[in-house]
């Protein structure tokens, strides 16, 4: 190969409510990215379990999100829909970057402090691990962009330190086995030949980071116990409306420029989900609504919700009563996404030295 082929890698875990975050932060912005160049989107089932999850809730989950990517209009036809667990792949690429990255690396990851709490002690190995998975589900197909939500950007960050690492304590070997793509952004402190590209992490718009409804400074999450504080895929026309009616505002009026919202969390939140859902800029939403009441404003936000989200809830409803069908895309999307990683591994085993007599006679 002279150069990485652009691909396209994303995942969500399959735990619990999938909200008005997942959908504008990530699962909308894979839907245009199918027609630019390859992609695969991921049920990530291993990186669910690093918390216990029940195991029917598990199974259910897991075609609950494959129906959203669906309903959200990926095309099993164009893109890569699979789930992590049929694909062995990501397992054993991911014990290969246990051993590439450092412990320290990972005690820095903000995610594993927030999940693991105050008891370190009894979080799952997993839970400490889980990034190396995710640069495994990533590598395994060498993906060069991955859309995600802000909260992934430390993730994605240790995902280039693993590849660089792995790129660097392999060149020579790289080199001689000929696996090496030349360096795009050649550097003195990297080989000239890399075997993993470093990928772009792609966390753009104005929806990269939506809020809580209760509580503007806090993440809108699946684990809130408040279900007031997020906009679930499956929350009917009423539930979207009686949750943008008690969300959290404050006294004043709208501004009418985004200088305005700083220092209002609340009122920058509504005003960027209401952007993201029309496709328009805050300074667009504010031209139309500064000097309002959140009294005006919050009918003319529910009615959008509702039109942008009724359809795709309706289809994922539609959907989930089949799960053969959901399967199937599954099992042959697991297929295809095989047929790139194994060859991988395979690099990736001759890189490190790991023997495997029985390749060739498969
Ligand atoms: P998860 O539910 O943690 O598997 O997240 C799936 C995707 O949704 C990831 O790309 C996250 O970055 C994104 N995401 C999760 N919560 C939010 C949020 N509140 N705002 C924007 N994106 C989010
Ligand atoms: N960690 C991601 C999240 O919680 C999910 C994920 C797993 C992922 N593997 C990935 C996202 C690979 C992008 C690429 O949201």
């Amino acid at each position: 190969m002279t150069a990485f082929q652009p691909r396209v890698f994303s995942g969500v875990q399959p735990t619990g409510n999938l909200h008005l975050g997942n959908y504008l932060g990530a699962i909308s912005r894979f839907v245009p990215l199918q027609d630019q160049m390859p992609a695969l989107y991921c049920v990530v089932d291993l990186h669910a379990l690093t918390v216990w999850q029940d195991p029917e809730d598990l199974t259910r989950a897991t075609r609950e999100v494959t129906a959203a990517y669906l309903a959200a209009g990926i095309d099993p036809k164009k893109a890569i829909i699979f789930n992590q667990s049929q694909v062995k792949e990501h397992a054993e690429l991911a014990w290969v970057f246990n051993c590439i990255a450092r412990m320290g690396w990972l005690k820095r990851m903000t995610q594993f402090k927030d999940k693991a709490g105050k008891n370190q002690e009894n979080a799952s190995v997993g839970l400490f691990a889980y990034p190396n998975l995710m640069a495994a589900d990533i590598l395994a197909y060498r993906a060069t962009h991955v859309p995600v939500g802000e909260d992934q950007k430390q993730h994605l960050e240790l995902t280039r330190d693993i590849a660089q690492k792995f790129n660097n304590d392999y060149a020579e070997r790289i080199k001689e086995l000929g696996l090496g793509v030349p360096n795009p952004e050649p550097n003195p402190e990297m080989p000239d030949e890399l075997y993993f590209p470093l990928t772009e992490p792609m966390i753009a718009g104005t929806a990269t980071r939506i809020m809580s409804l209760r509580d503007g400074t806090k993440k809108m999450s699946k684990s809130d116990p408040s279900d007031l504080s997020r906009i679930n895929l499956t929350d009917d026309q009423d539930a979207i409306a009686k949750k943008i009616k008690k969300a959290k505002t404050d006294p004043e009026p709208l501004p009418s420029e985004v200088k305005g919202l700083e220092e209002r969390p609340e009122a920058n939140n509504l005003v960027g989900i209401y952007a993201a859902l029309s496709g328009q800029t805050k300074d667009e939403v504010l031209a139309e609504f500064g000097g309002q009441q959140f009294s005006a404003f919050k009918p003319a936000l529910s009615e959008l919700a509702v039109a942008k989200l009724a359809p795709m809830c309706e289809e994922m409803k539609r959907l989930v009563e089949d799960p053969t069908h959901i399967d199937a895309i599954l099992g042959e999307g697991a297929e295809r996404a095989a047929e790139i990683a194994e060859p991988v591994l395979h690099d990736v085993r001759r890189i490190a030295g790991l023997l495997e007599a029985r390749y060739g006679h498969r």
